[in-house]
């Protein structure tokens, strides 16, 4: 109760948040969403076009893989907290730029303090970028346990590529396997 309280708290404090550019053209800013006491955190990159409409995170076609990743962990969508490295939609659903997802970073960082999870699953690059800075191929990164603020941090495909690209649902189902046993363990 303690920590959606102080969700709560920076919720109202973000929601109309002018820090970068990105707050020109977006409708709202897509906090993230789940469970407070979560002991998974999934990051993923910036909202898109139905995100910025309903102002919750993956409401849309990568939201239907995000949560088949979720099952394949045993898990339940209700019980890991999901949330972006950027906060606002970018124009025509570009990438964030880093400067985008530095302005942002700040509010990463926050509601991360509150969860407080066991591991982090960053979601594709931008992700990986946002929790341990610039450098690494995707490929170099997802295959090795990384650290954030002392929190351990796995890194694999973002859902919506696994949509185009089936043939690394594999190597994400390994990287999830990772994650699983870390909790377990
Ligand atoms: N892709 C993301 O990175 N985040 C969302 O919230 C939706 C799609």
């Amino acid at each position: 109760a303690m920590k959606s309280a102080k969700l709560k708290v920076l919720f109202d404090e973000y929601t109309n948040c002018a820090k970068g550019d990105l707050h020109k053209a977006r409708k709202q800013i897509v906090f993230g969403k789940g469970s407070e006491n979560a002991q998974i955190v999934l990051l993923a990159e910036a909202p898109g076009k139905n995100e910025d409409e309903q102002g919750l995170p993956f409401v849309g076609q990568a939201g239907k893989m995000l949560d088949k990743m979720i099952q394949a962990m045993g898990l339940k969508t209700e019980d890991v907290y999901i949330l972006n490295s950027c906060l606002c939609r970018p124009p025509n659903n570009r990438k964030p730029t880093a400067g985008e997802i530095a302005a942002c970073s700040d509010r990463l960082h926050k509601q991360l303090d509150i969860i407080q999870p066991k591991v982090i699953v960053a979601l594709g690059a931008s992700a990986a970028e946002a929790l341990l800075g610039p450098g690494g191929s995707l490929a170099s990164r997802r295959v090795a346990w990384h650290s954030y603020r002392d929190i351990p941090v796995r890194v694999t495909y973002h859902p919506a590529a696994l949509l185009y690209n089936a043939s690394q649902k594999p190597a994400a189902a390994e990287d999830l396997k990772q994650v699983l046993a870390f909790l377990e363990s």
